[in-house]
């Protein structure tokens, strides 16, 4: 068969014929990339239609680990949180932290702001000034001619609740913004902002070609682009906990509660101090937030790109997370810009979205900041636990063996004798093959 590589119209043929292609052209045994493929597809034709649905030249799915974390107790309320995420370790680490805090008093959370953000970009080279003076009328206008796209996100307490002209002309010539916040209650809002933020871009053209008396250089404007902004700093939620020293109790290796916790606080400190601790601290907070972003429906792109700009607005890329050990007591806490949904999008159409949801109670959306943002403060304080503790070496090997060993196919009574027998040894795909190599003789 004559590969060819490249294609028009791939959108256009069916599940079987894109596969066939890709098959025929991009592997050495096409027969069984299909099968394999193929048995990734769902069972139930009309729930492999919602999954294609989503995204565009589906072929097959692509499996990752649903896990769950329990004992989290957040605001005195316990919930088993469901988890999405590929990593070893991840899951057994939240679970380990949510039973670590239960037994101290669990999460407390916060919600600070639940503000979200579009923004009309354009170019504007009339009088300025004119146009600033103009501009509480064109916001009256802007409220008006949206009211037929806010009138039932208003009837459930939410809408449009700022509109600001933002001047960016010592940037860039002409250069300025209609910058919006919303409230967008139990949905993410993206739709809901960006159709509202396309409609501003009509009403600000028409505004200025209708207004009186204004010379056509004052009617001059050219909408560039309409689309909310991912960055929420004011969609924030605090999750922290507490509690004496002496309750912190003793880790491993007989290390006190006071030596921990004077670690444990410095380790967040190199993170406020130094940005390549900074990012593999927040990237430790981001596994426990994303898979639960992942698992709920959410936009999980948004809301890492949303984090990693809050932990850089001081201008220097800093931790997420803050520590104070004080007057004998271990205080840990986060702050997170979460803009998530738990209405639209992927949150209901998603079958085991769904699922997520229902398992966390049908959360609101501020409920559901405040469960991801612990689920963030939890991963870091286990990963943090490791590392200042053990070193984060151990857990990860057990993992790592575990995941060999079924690779290997080893039966229960070899993975518990393995178990024992690399607890004091480097692990390896090698030597863990060896080892059951060794054992059968
Ligand atoms: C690994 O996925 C995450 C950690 O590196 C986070 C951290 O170092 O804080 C363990």
């Amino acid at each position: 068969m004559k590969k060819t590589k490249t294609i028009s119209g791939f959108s256009k043929l069916s599940k079987t014929g894109k596969l066939k292609w890709l098959a025929e052209n991009f592997f050495s045994d096409p027969t069984a990339v299909i099968d394999e493929l193929k048995e990734y597809w769902h069972q139930n034709h009309q729930q492999q239609e919602v999954l294609d649905g989503f995204s565009e030249n589906t072929i097959s799915n692509f499996p990752m680990p649903y896990g769950v974390a329990p004992n989290f107790l957040i605001d005195n309320k316990a919930y088993a949180v469901p988890m999405v995420i590929e990593e070893s370790s991840v899951v057994a680490a939240a679970a380990a932290a949510a039973k670590f805090w239960m037994s101290r008093g669990g999460f407390t959370t916060k919600i600070i702001g639940t503000e979200k953000v579009g923004q009309l970009h354009f170019k504007y080279f009339g009088d300025k000034e004119k146009l600033k003076l103009l501009f509480p009328e064109i916001r009256k206008a802007l409220y008006k001619e949206t009211e037929d796209l806010t009138a039932n996100m208003q009837k459930r307490g939410g809408g449009i609740s700022q509109i600001d002209l933002i001047d960016y002309t010592d940037k860039e010539k002409g250069y300025f913004q209609i910058f919006a916040k919303f409230q967008t209650c139990d949905s993410m809002g993206a739709n809901f902002i960006n159709s509202i933020l396309e409609r501003f871009g009509s009403i600000l053209e028409n505004f200025l070609i209708s207004y009186p008396n204004l010379i056509d250089q004052d009617r001059d404007v050219q909408i560039i682009m309409a689309i909310l902004s991912n960055y929420t700093p004011s969609c924030i939620v605090r999750s922290s906990v507490n509690c004496t020293i002496e309750d912190l109790g003793e880790f491993p290796g007989g290390m006190s509660g006071a030596t921990f916790a004077e670690k444990f606080e410095m380790a967040v400190r190199i993170a406020h101090i130094d940005p390549y601790r900074a990012t593999t601290h927040n990237k430790g907070i981001f596994n426990g937030v994303d898979a639960v972003v992942l698992a709920t429906g959410n936009d999980f792109r948004a809301i890492e790109a949303c984090g990693h700009t809050y932990a850089s607005r001081s201008g220097r890329y800093q931790s997420l997370s803050h520590c104070m050990v004080k007057n004998g007591t271990f205080k840990f806490w986060i702050d997170l810009p979460l803009a998530v949904g738990t209405v639209g999008g992927l949150t209901k159409l998603h079958p085991i979205a769904k699922t997520s949801l229902e398992m966390l109670g049908n959360p609101s959306a501020e409920e559901l900041m405040r469960i991801i943002a612990t689920v963030g403060l939890a991963q870091n304080f286990a990963a943090l636990r490791s590392l200042v503790t053990t070193g984060i070496q151990k857990g990860h090997m057990k993992m790592h063996l575990l995941n060999i060993l079924n690779q290997l196919n080893a039966t229960p009574d070899q993975i518990s004798n393995a178990n024992e027998y690399f607890s004091d040894k480097l692990v390896s795909f090698n030597a863990v093959r060896n080892y059951l190599e060794k054992e059968k003789i």
